[in-house]
């Protein structure tokens, strides 16, 4: 298979929060990646834009020790890495003041795309918007890129959509979320959209239920403070798994295209139905394995925050009413994994006289680690013996399937960054969408807010509360084990 990539235009980017640790971890590194791609065009520039004192060679060697530290030895090597540094600018800007705003001004050029990463707290996104307007540095074609948190409930995402509203169009907001740059999270639209294989059977009538599962080893450690105000259902479910729902969930758009997809994600989650409290499972991991548990890690010996949660969830539409969707995420799980696995019912009449082994079909999506599709089919168990059944799985391997290129699989944010220079919001959240997220989402929380419910521990390590059980058991179902 033939890898292609396209150069996009010449774009001048300025990450507000240059030296911040997304910045770090995730978008220098990925812009380096995407120098080494090819799709860099050799005008791009990329500027660093924070508080702090430094040079553009300071901001250079920063660079160059985060790509060292987050990408591995295979994937960089000195001649690229020298010259993707060379595109890098520094400038100082104090958000709240005016120090600044000439010399980025100054440094941002006529006729190429100018894009903004805002990778500093929401509080700040009001102050850039009016500066960068203020000092003329943004025009009617320039994009800007916000991070979650998006509000932390309906309320406050309201007001920071207003507050972006007062100086740019909705089609220059990109709001990111990073799920949505996974390749296999775009797979799911490939799988479903471009096969007539699944679309007949994608209803009730022929799925009993689907698991969403994002588990995670890490604990919350270094990010205590923002996590305890946040929890699961704020950091995760709002955003990431209702994504993955909606992709599972959504009718076929007429076109690829921003708005089409947006729309159908937009009716899902509109569709979603209250959640009850007895169909809500929250935990909060134990200190164990020599490592602290969640209410030393949050610095809050009093914290009802939780680390881990199980929701059963339904959507009231004609396709899927009927059909369950359970989600759970949590930190400090015992493996690191996230897939969806979607459980068909059973056929309606088994001709078979020894139907014991029998099981229903799973497909499952994993989306990491090890990308790919399974789909468990039954078949004869081999020997004589009569017609005895088995379970079995056709299993794929995205990686294998594809080669060389399917092995190296970019990250998300490598896809996304360069989404927002082509001008695809496809991949981006529209603002309502990310509004009736949270009105679904409120009363959930409020309702254990006001019921003051305090989430189960649980042992880290395990697949969390032992109450998540209960919650497919009760329905006569059972959880996918937990395992990479
Ligand atoms: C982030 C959350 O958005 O996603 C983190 O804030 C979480 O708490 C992370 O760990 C998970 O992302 P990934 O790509 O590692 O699955």
């Amino acid at each position: 298979m033939v890898s292609r990539t396209i150069p996009v235009d010449p774009f001048d980017l300025v990450i507000f929060g240059g030296t911040g640790d997304l910045a770090r971890r995730k978008i220098l590194p990925s812009l380096y990646r995407r120098h080494v791609g090819g799709q860099m065009p050799a005008e791009a520039r990329i500027i660093g834009a924070a508080r702090g004192e430094m040079t553009d060679e300071d901001f250079r060697a920063f660079t160059r020790e985060a790509i060292e530290e987050f990408l591995p030895e295979t994937k960089r090597d000195t001649v690229t890495l020298d010259e993707f540094l060379a595109k890098l600018r520094y400038v100082r800007v104090d958000a709240v003041g005016q120090d600044g705003w000439s010399d980025l001004r100054d440094l941002v050029r006529p006729g190429v795309i100018r894009a903004f990463y805002f990778s500093v707290a929401p509080s700040l996104f009001g102050a850039l918007a009016e500066r960068l307007h203020e000092h003329g540095i943004a025009d009617a074609e320039s994009r800007i890129v916000v991070e979650k948190p998006f509000g932390k409930n309906l309320k406050t995402a309201r007001d920071l959509n207003a507050v972006l509203a007062e100086h740019f169009s909705e089609q220059q907001i990109y709001r990111i979320d990073h799920y949505l740059g996974k390749e296999t999270v775009q797979n799911l639209m490939a799988v479903r959209f471009a096969n007539i294989l699944f679309e007949p059977l994608w209803k009730t009538e022929y799925i009993d239920h689907v698991q969403i599962t994002v588990a995670e080893t890490v604990g919350v450690n270094g990010r205590g403070a923002y996590y305890d105000k946040s929890g699961a259902m704020r950091d995760m479910v709002q955003n990431h798994m209702m994504q993955l729902l909606c992709l599972i969930a959504m009718e076929p758009p007429y076109h690829f295209d921003p708005d089409a997809v947006r729309d159908e994600k937009l009716k899902v989650i509109r569709a979603l139905e209250p959640v009850a409290p007895e169909d809500i499972v929250r935990g909060q991991y134990r200190a164990g394995g020599g490592r602290p548990g969640y209410l030393e890690d949050a610095e809050n010996p009093e914290s009802r925050t939780e680390s881990y949660i199980a929701l059963k969830v339904g959507i009231a539409n004609w396709r899927w009413k009927g059909t369950p969707f359970y989600l759970r995420t949590g930190k400090r799980l015992k493996a690191r994994t996230s897939e969806i696995a979607i459980t068909f019912r059973q056929p309606p009449h088994s001709i078979f006289d020894h139907p014991e082994g029998w099981r229903e079909n799973v497909l499952v999506i994993r989306l990491q680690p090890n990308e790919g599709m399974n789909m468990m089919v039954m078949i004869k168990e081999p020997g004589p013996g009569g017609m005895r059944l088995a379970q079995v799985p056709l299993d794929m391997s995205f990686a294998e399937a594809l080669g060389e290129e399917g092995a190296d699989i970019p990250d998300a944010y490598e896809r996304l960054i360069m989404d927002v220079i082509r001008g695809n919001q496809t991949l981006f959240m529209r603002g309502d969408e990310v509004e009736a997220a949270w009105a679904w989402a409120d009363p959930i929380i409020e309702g254990w807010e006001a019921r003051g419910d305090r989430p189960h521990s649980y042992e880290p390590g395990t697949s969390g509360p032992e109450d998540a059980l209960m919650l497919l058991h009760r329905d006569g179902r059972r959880w996918r084990e937990i395992r990479e």
